[in-house]
């Protein structure tokens, strides 16, 4: 069966003659017609139907027709609105395209220039939606092409991402650190609904108590000393996006209860405020801690672990993934490539070898800093001992007694350094201490050696 849906227009208009003169004409030529006597209906109308075009009056008692543009522009940016207008008052009219209205009619009007006016608003209407549709697949490409894997473990991610990213599921992130898990959180807010509405993140681990709870929950002017105006919060200001609790193993037990009851409600409190306040806010929660163990420990309320962990992503460390690890080297290098001067990389077998037998204690953030560097001193090609001395450590016995040279401890401190700088070379000779000059000798001398 094919999907035809009538094209339903919005007929905001005060005088009841002129509602049924409309409502007859656009019935007549086979749209589907939702009438409201105010801009105040007209709100509920727009917002509890699928809209295509709105065709408002003017000048009604109550607000406005131009009130009423704003706020349905505010509801639905890509909206379509018609503005009618008396024709001694085209300078509103005028003023309502500015508002963002598709376009004017004057009455009286002439009825095919109305319906074709219409027929064109809808028109317009339809390029948005497919606009959005494309932008939308653009993203879900985006979502995941900074994600690198594909090892069954990733591709098992990568589905449940896909699965649960459109649906308000609360999600739990597991993983040792450097796994990914921010990198994760951030793809399933870009592959869902929400992805034009904020991702908001804050490290549960990172704030006292007080301050944590004002953060996540907002607090009223005068709640506490230094509270000098209101705060909104991070549930609040997610406003239809998504609220990231990374470190949530970190956080304290008594805030814990609130965090369960903030989720349970789909309200918040604000600290010194009697009123709680709805919130529309997806929460994806990241530790690195195994929770149920610290359920069991009593570390941590076992309800809200049951209310966090909706859908478990459980990211397993890279070691246990070794395949991923040639390919997760190529994407670094090439997001590594430009400050090492953006030339073409290669990787000789033996590095690779290590690369892919090393534990990597740190996972893919050790890994990317490992790759950062070796672009910085491998130039075009990174051999073995572009690697740091621990990796080389690891895997040749003979090496490991050996403390290194001067030469080796210099090497490190600077690229250390460099790297610590953004690669920004001027910033790295200031802490450094030596000219830019100087550094570029050295760098330079470590590259041949
Ligand atoms: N699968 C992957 N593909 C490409 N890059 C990745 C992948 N996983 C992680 N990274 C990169 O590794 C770094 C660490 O990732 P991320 O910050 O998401 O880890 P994390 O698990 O949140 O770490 P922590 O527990 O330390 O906070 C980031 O630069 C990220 O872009
Ligand atoms: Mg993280």
């Amino acid at each position: 069966m094919s999907e035809i849906t009538a094209q339903k227009i919005l007929v905001v208009e005060d005088e009841e003659l002129m509602r049924a003169i409309l409502r007859q004409l656009l019935e007549d030529a086979g749209y589907e017609v939702v009438t409201a006597d105010s801009a105040e209906s007209a709100l509920d109308a727009f917002s509890t139907n699928d809209i295509t075009v709105t065709l408002t009056d003017i000048k009604m008692s109550g607000r406005d027709g131009l009130q009423l543009l704003d706020q349905i522009k505010t509801l639905d940016p890509e909206s379509v609105v018609i503005i009618m207008t008396a024709f001694s008052s085209v300078d509103s009219a005028v003023s309502a395209l500015r508002k963002g209205a598709y376009d004017y009619v004057t009455k009286p009007f002439i009825n095919d220039d109305l319906l074709q006016t219409i027929k064109n608003a809808a028109r317009q209407r339809k390029l948005f939606q497919e606009n959005r549709l494309l932008r939308r697949e653009l993203r879900r490409h985006y979502g995941f092409s900074e994600i690198i894997g594909k090892s069954e473990a990733m591709e098992r991610i990568f589905d449940i991402v896909r699965k649960v990213a459109d649906t308000n599921a609360s999600i739990l992130i597991q993983g040792e650190s450097g796994t990914g898990k921010e990198l994760i959180a951030r793809s399933i807010h870009l592959n869902s609904q929400r992805a034009d509405k904020p991702f908001l993140a804050i490290n549960c681990g990172a704030l006292p108590e007080s301050l944590l709870e004002s953060e996540l929950f907002g607090h009223k002017k005068g709640a506490f000393t230094g509270a000098v105006a209101n705060r909104e919060g991070l549930f609040r200001s997610a406003a239809g996006g998504t609220l990231f609790l990374d470190e949530i193993g970190e956080m304290p037990f008594a805030l814990q209860v609130k965090l369960l009851r903030a989720l349970q409600e789909h309200e918040v409190t604000p600290v010194g405020s009697s009123h709680s306040e709805s919130f529309d806010a997806r929460i994806v929660a990241a530790t690195n801690k195994d929770l149920s163990n610290e359920v069991k420990n009593g570390n941590f309320r076992e309800d809200l672990y049951y209310r966090l962990n909706v859908v478990e992503i459980v990211i397993p460390p890279l070691r246990e993934r070794r395949e991923d690890i040639p390919l997760l080297i190529k994407h670094l290098i090439n997001k590594h490539r430009n400050a090492g001067g953006g030339v073409e990389c290669t990787v000789s077998q033996p590095v690779l070898d290590v690369l892919i037998q090393y534990d990597w204690p740190g996972n893919i953030r050790e890994l990317e800093n490992t790759i950062e560097r070796a672009v910085i001193l491998g130039g075009s090609d990174i051999r073995l001992d572009d690697l740091p001395p621990k990796l080389l450590k690891d895997v040749d016995p003979a090496a490991s007694s050996a403390r290194p040279t001067l030469d080796e401890v210099e090497k490190n401190y600077v690229l250390e350094v460099l790297m610590a700088q953004g690669e920004d070379k001027n910033a790295a000779a200031r802490v450094l201490g030596i000219d830019l000059s100087t550094l570029y000798r050295k760098l330079k001398r470590f590259n041949e050696e």
